[in-house]
């Protein structure tokens, strides 16, 4: 078979060299894009008298006809014609003949592959936008059911100060809403149209390139031909903003691996999102969790992919650029995978307060609010800090709690204790109490949750105009 750029050659191209050249096994998912693309250019290419009206015509309903086949699995790719953008021509070529060898006018693969690919991403950045959106949904609806399910905060993984469930959930909203701002940034960034650019230096066709950033939807066109077919910075900006965001996923994978073990038992997953073990029967994993967090490698791997392959790359377009698509593929398809399942997952997730009460009122957590009790009747934070730290280790050695120590014991520390103490420690007045802007108190989560709610409908709206 002649390659469509077999010409100057007087020989086929060796077989090993064949299939390692091929993208044909990837980039046949970027069929849509390419024949859109292509309709776009061969409009445009009509309007301007670079080829007749009729031919442009015949293309585009070939192009029509094939991009119908191909979603009816009607069309089987050939790994002779490399990659998708030549096995396209090379059908409509055969399907309407002449007019088909003209489409490729004022176009090189080098921008063509450049347009699909940026379609592309546009096109994974809002539906992956729109998942996110939808498990912030998710922690916004667990957090208004908890605002009153007393945990305790950690640091250092040792039980600290006092917080809600709902509270917690929310630091996660807040990390997920950065992504999807994050999402928005490239987006918005890496909105322009590189047709036009040719191989790498335009042509001398009067092309319109606004008419097919207008057809295709874009914001603008790219400033310069030569970095309009070598830029992939939006593809490294993407596996650097799903980085973040499976980097996200996995901190929250790997908390609800930690409460769903008997040690902690703040959560339980649904059967259907746990699995069991082939040896031990009593075994119920949280694999969905810890697939999210093992995954998360696969995606930095993308991102590190990416840099890389461009640190050397001289400009403008070069062959190691056909690399950049399995590093994205498997970057979004690895972040839709997971959150497909975390998504129903987390919904599913029994959070269980008796249990997150418990360990709340056996870890000191209530220590500082003791100090603090201590300083609001005018002794000084450190010797309040003290006092407390000394109550502590009693309690330890008697095997008590704050809240169970007498009056008396108290006072033995410091005179000034008395019965308003025990209102001052317990767990609810702690969590009340701080009711500073960014705070657990349930009336200040409550503010931070409608905010959030704001937050994703003036996203998801924005999301439908596109
Ligand atoms: N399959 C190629 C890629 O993905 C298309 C561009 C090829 N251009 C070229 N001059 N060989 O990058």
């Amino acid at each position: 078979m002649q390659k469509l750029w077999g010409g100057r050659f007087s020989k086929a191209t060796d077989h090993e060299v064949d299939d390692f050249n091929a993208s044909i096994s990837f980039d046949s998912r970027l069929y849509r894009e390419d024949i859109t693309g292509s309709i776009a250019h061969a409009k445009m290419l009509g309007r301007q008298g670079i080829i007749s009206r009729e031919d442009a015509e015949k293309i585009t309903a070939g192009l029509e006809g094939i991009l119908a086949d191909i979603e009816a699995g009607k069309v089987e790719f050939s790994e002779e014609y490399e990659d998708i953008h030549m096995n396209v021509e090379a059908l409509l070529t055969e399907r309407i003949g002449e007019a088909g060898k003209r489409l490729h006018t004022a176009r090189s693969r080098n921008d063509q592959v450049a347009l699909d690919m940026r379609m592309y991403v546009k096109k994974e950045i809002r539906e992956i936008r729109s998942m996110i959106l939808e498990m912030l949904t998710a922690l916004s609806e667990s957090a208004k059911q908890n605002l009153h399910t007393v945990m305790p905060g950690y640091t250092h993984l040792q039980r600290a100060q006092p917080v809600t469930f709902a509270h917690y959930m929310m630091a996660y909203a807040q990390m997920l809403r950065r992504d999807v701002l994050r999402l928005e940034d490239t987006y918005a960034r890496m909105d322009e149209m590189p047709l036009g650019s040719g191989a790498l230096a335009t042509s001398t066709y009067p092309i319109d390139r606004d008419y097919v950033r207008a057809e295709l939807g874009f914001a603008r066109i790219t400033e310069n031909s030569i970095d309009g077919v070598s830029d992939r910075d939006y593809c490294v900006e993407l596996a650097s903003d799903l980085s973040i965001l499976m980097m996200h996923l996995s901190r929250l994978s790997e908390e609800i691996v930690l409460w769903s073990s008997s040690e902690f038992k703040f959560v339980e997953l649904d059967d259907a999102f746990s699995t069991g073990s082939s040896i031990m029967p009593q075994k119920k994993n949280p694999d969905v969790c810890e697939l999210i967090r093992g995954k998360t490698g696969r995606v930095y791997g993308s991102l590190t992919a990416l840099l890389t392959m461009l640190k050397g790359l001289p400009l403008a377009y070069n062959k190691d650029m056909q690399e950049d698509k399995e590093a994205v593929f498997n970057a979004v398809d690895t972040v839709k995978m997971c959150l497909k399942c975390l998504i129903p997952m987390f919904r599913t997730m029994k959070v269980l307060p008796e249990n997150m009460k418990r360990a709340a009122e056996h870890g000191f957590i209530n220590a500082t609010d003791c100090a603090d009790y201590l300083t609001k009747k005018g002794v000084p934070f450190r010797d309040a800090h003290r006092i407390s730290g000394e109550l502590v280790a009693e309690c330890v050695q008697k095997g008590k709690a704050l809240s169970e120590l007498s009056l008396a014991e108290y006072k033995a520390h410091s005179e000034v204790f008395d019965e308003d103490i025990y209102q001052a420690i317990d767990l609810h007045t702690c969590v009340e109490g701080r009711c500073v802007p960014g705070g657990p108190a349930p009336a200040e989560v409550e503010r931070q949750i409608a905010s959030m709610d704001h937050f994703i409908q003036e996203h998801s709206i924005s999301g439908e105009e596109e």
